[in-house]
């Protein structure tokens, strides 16, 4: 049998130059199995050896050992330096300087009408009102017929209303939510109701379609404008944080009788007059009145019985007094040069 020419000084320089340059663990495992894997070179080689005369093998069967193991270790060796190189290109990339200072992250905060809402909410929380909630999508019943404003009375007419295709509208205020309360829960009672009311109307610096009500409302035995006049006080007291002048006038709401609005002493100019109150001095900030006999007839209370107080407060008015913001339309701009203020 022709026995192929083995020349393992060949074998050893080529492999030798193959692992130099090897770039990666890789390339190097590639390697590995040309000259020492199963069908590799070198191993072929071991395999004839069995077929040589006996003097030829000994001979090169220590010669072909000696060179597996060199380059066993020559593999080894570069194995290790690959991943050192690896682990250092990686120590450079991801870098850290623990002494660098601390990167500070953006917190994120309240929208003013979430601070204002839940100032309201403690407010009249301390004074024993709970938080009661709402539809905003609403029948006409509660948002108007209940309340005391039958179809084709004109009052309606202040209130422009969104009509869905559904049959139902969008809440123009949260008075609805006085009755579906008093339906279903017997007096005494005190609640506030904060939510989100729609009308159709054009924008302006004080005109939005969409707003932020509080409705408060009180039944007992025996509550007057008296007892009115000192929640509101208390009140506007804790959410100025100062004394405020406010006065009742007499109104109008199909709902309440009497009904009078509220107006407070000009927070901008202290009651002196300027632009803001139209040197009035005062500036109106909610509706209100005793609940009309109507209404309880409408919830199922019995008039006679009753008593009670409502108001209806505009949440933007409250916060743009406290914050002296002077357009409406910034709360629900979206524009984070506003809301990053709060
Ligand atoms: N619902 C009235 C409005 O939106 C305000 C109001 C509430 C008036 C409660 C009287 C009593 O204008």
């Amino acid at each position: 049998m022709k026995m192929p020419k083995i020349n393992l000084r060949v074998l050893k320089n080529q492999t030798q130059k193959e692992i130099e340059k090897a770039e990666n663990l890789k390339e190097l495992d590639e390697i590995f199995k040309k000259y020492l894997g199963k069908r590799g070179e070198l191993t072929q080689v071991l395999r004839l050896l069995e077929k040589l005369p006996k003097t030829k093998r000994v001979k090169i069967g220590r010669e072909a050992n000696e060179l597996k193991n060199f380059l066993r270790t020559a593999f080894d060796q570069k194995a290790q330096e690959l991943k050192e190189k690896a682990q250092k290109k990686i120590e450079e990339k991801e870098w850290i300087d623990i002494t660098a200072p601390g990167k500070k992250p953006v917190l994120g905060h309240l929208h003013p009408l979430t601070l204002v809402k839940r100032e309201v909410e403690e407010i009249f929380g301390s004074m024993g009102f709970s938080v009661v909630e709402g539809p905003e999508m609403e029948t006409e019943w509660y948002n108007f017929d209940a309340l005391n404003i039958p179809q084709d009375h004109p009052a309606r007419d202040l209130w422009d209303t969104f009509y869905l295709k559904n049959g139902l509208i969008l809440r123009t205020h949260t008075s609805p939510v006085q009755v579906r309360y008093m339906e279903r829960n017997n007096p005494p009672f005190r609640i506030i109701v904060p939510g989100n009311v729609f009308r159709h109307e054009a924008t302006d610096p004080s005109h939005e379609f969409q707003l932020y009500q509080v409705e408060g409302l009180m039944v007992d035995k025996d509550v007057s404008v008296a007892n009115f006049k000192a929640v509101v006080g208390e009140f506007f007291r804790k959410f100025f944080k100062k004394e405020v002048k406010f006065r009742l006038r007499p109104d109008f709401f199909p709902f309440t009788e009497p009904s009078f609005d509220i107006g407070i002493s000009c927070v901008m100019c202290d009651g002196k007059g300027c632009s803001v109150c139209k040197e009035e001095g005062f500036l109106e900030v909610a509706g209100a009145g005793m609940v009309h006999p109507n209404v309880f007839k409408n919830s199922k209370l019995i008039p006679k019985d009753w008593q009670g107080w409502a108001f209806g407060f505009g949440l933007e008015r409250l916060a743009m007094l406290k914050y002296k913001i002077n357009d409406i339309r910034l709360f629900r701009s979206g524009d984070l040069r506003f809301l990053n203020q709060f």
